[in-house]
């Protein structure tokens, strides 16, 4: 789709343009998770209700802060190679691999559970992704995947952590 649709626009940037072809489907392809992602990071942060509520709120909003930065660096690593980055809604409801965000729950540990499910695809896909640029040719592309994978390897680990764990000492 992106040849004929969306031409390489000219630039000094001396990568292949084969290169620069497969690393843009691929920072597209994880800009359209990144933006889901940031989404229903918002919708769990207004829906949510039940134990730790206020904590794992203000939590979302430091998830999305972060999130918005690194989706801007991706989209833009797009523009800086002589790409299109593809960031509207019909775009993000086509391109994104991860599951359909449920509209219908409120407990927070129920979106913890569904958040954690979905920012794992995200996380994975990304860790595949710096392998994928850097078999294309890419080093920068494919270390700043790195840099986005590091950031939400944390943000599903903070997730995960909010999780109920049994404990070691039994009380008397
Ligand atoms: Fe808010």
């Amino acid at each position: 789709m992106t040849k004929t649709k969306y031409p390489l626009h000219p630039t000094r940037n001396n990568l292949h343009s084969n290169t620069k072809t497969v690393v843009i489907q691929l920072l597209n392809a994880r800009l359209a998770d990144g933006l889901d992602i940031a989404l229903i990071t918002k919708q769990a942060h207004w829906n949510m209700k039940g134990h730790n509520f206020i904590g794992v709120h203000k939590m979302m909003d430091d998830f999305r802060n972060e999130q918005n930065e690194l989706n801007d660096k991706m989209a833009e690593r797009i523009a800086a190679i002589g790409g299109t980055a593809l960031g509207t809604t019909q775009e993000i409801a086509k391109n994104s691999s991860i599951a359909e965000y449920p509209t219908d729950i409120i407990s927070v540990d129920d979106h913890l559970t569904a958040l954690s499910e979905r920012f794992a695809i995200y996380a994975n896909a990304l860790r595949k992704a710096i392998d994928e640029a850097d078999e294309a040719g890419d080093a920068d592309t494919s270390d700043l995947f790195t840099e986005v994978s590091r950031a939400m390897d944390q943000q599903l680990w903070f997730l995960e952590a909010h999780k109920p764990y049994p404990s070691k000492l039994h009380a008397k």
